[in-house]
């Protein structure tokens, strides 16, 4: 049974964690959120800096509390795409380093399919075929997920991420960062139903509608004229109701493509994964639709929704479990479709020595 200790720095969070294939022996995140909050939004080069001042101690926390050896390690693993360029390089080195000082295997993970993993570590019974519904700050897509490392997209947003929509109408709110817990927050004590707003469906130029695609562009751009007519007419924003009306529409679009898209594809469980899981409208919304169509969905519990380097080892042992290898070459990229995953591991013949004596 594979043990992989992790590094995930992809965006703001630096985080380690050590999985023995699909069980966490230690889990350790050091949040930014409190550095980026000034700025309203995550800042790269802040970011990165930040990485550089923490990883050491985190990752000596994460092998501390997993009550391991060294030598009881098989893999050292890194998110190596995609996601910030000086973020990703912070975790990616520290990995390859640790990889060759203590002579173990090096996986470079894609940070989606440590999103999907989160779902393995919840129920470590869980076995492909499943479709995973992938909400965070960056991606929304449905994934089929066929086996490790296989992967078909067959539904994605045709612009901005779910949860960079609930960030940029916080912003426009007034609610701050990060934008999906405070409207999430704010909802509770809402009315779901006050203000109609779309839901993002693509039209088809042979007519319809896409079933698994949307957009959310338009429902933000709906909001910003809501608050403008609002305050146009010197109306104080109602802050819960159009919290929770907008927090419904997300819960409701999505849940009707997963949905439309589980049934199609004949598949019995939804995963769910990315930050924008933790979402209460959400939970609550797809579970209730999957009961009546007697699908079963896994909620991963919060802490393993938003970015986490448990996610990451778990992925990458599974890899390590198949024999898969990456590179010392292996570099970090800022784009990567979770389509091509298997390119991290396509490369295991060139080691760093044999570079370094090209
Ligand atoms: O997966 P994640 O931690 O990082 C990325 O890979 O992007 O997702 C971060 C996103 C942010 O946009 C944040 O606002 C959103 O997840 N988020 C939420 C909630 N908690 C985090 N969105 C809605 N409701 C929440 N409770
Ligand atoms: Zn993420």
């Amino acid at each position: 049974m594979a043990t992989v200790l992790a590094i995930e720095t992809s965006c703001d969070e630096t985080a380690a964690a050590v999985v023995k294939k699909r069980h966490i022996l230690s889990n350790v995140v050091s949040s930014q959120i409190l550095t980026h909050q000034p700025f309203g939004g995550v800042v790269p080069e802040v970011a990165s800096r930040q990485h550089v001042e923490t990883i050491n101690a985190t990752v000596a926390a994460a092998v501390a509390q997993s009550g391991l050896s060294w030598a009881e390690i098989d893999g050292i693993a890194s998110t190596c795409a995609p996601g910030l360029m000086g973020s990703l390089l912070v975790g990616l080195t520290t990995a390859k380093t640790l990889a060759m000082l203590y002579d173990k295997p090096f996986l470079g993970v894609h940070h989606l399919e440590g999103h999907i993993y989160a779902s393995y570590l919840e129920r470590p019974d869980l076995e492909p075929p499943f479709l995973c519904l992938l909400v965070s700050g960056g991606h929304t897509s449905l994934i089929v997920v066929k086996d490790c490392g296989i992967y078909e997209i067959v539904g994605q947003t045709r612009d901005d991420a779910v949860g960079e929509a609930f960030d940029k109408v916080a912003r426009l709110m007034g609610l701050g960062y990060p934008g999906g817990p405070a409207i999430d927050r704010a909802a509770q004590a809402g009315n779901p139903l006050a203000f109609p707003l779309p839901e993002g469906n693509i039209s088809l130029p042979e007519g319809g509608y896409h079933p698994y695609d949307t957009s959310f562009s338009g429902l933000k751009t709906a909001v910003l004229r809501l608050i403008e007519s609002l305050e146009a007419k010197s109306i104080p924003l109602p802050v819960a109701d159009l919290a929770a009306s907008f927090q419904h529409t997300i819960a409701k679009s999505l849940t009707r493509r997963t949905v439309r898209c589980a049934l199609n594809y004949g598949l019995q469980t939804v995963a769910i994964g990315g930050g924008v899981a933790a979402n209460s409208g959400l939970r609550s919304h797809l579970s209730a639709a999957a009961q009546v169509q007697g699908l079963q969905v896994i909620f991963p519990k919060l802490a393993l929704c938003t970015d986490n380097a448990a996610m990451v080892a778990c992925a990458a042992a599974a890899h390590l479990q198949l024999g898969h290898r990456s590179s010392l070459g292996l570099g970090a990229q800022s784009r990567l479709a979770i389509s091509d995953v298997m390119a991290l591991y396509k490369q295991d013949k060139i080691t760093l020595p044999l570079a370094l004596s090209a």
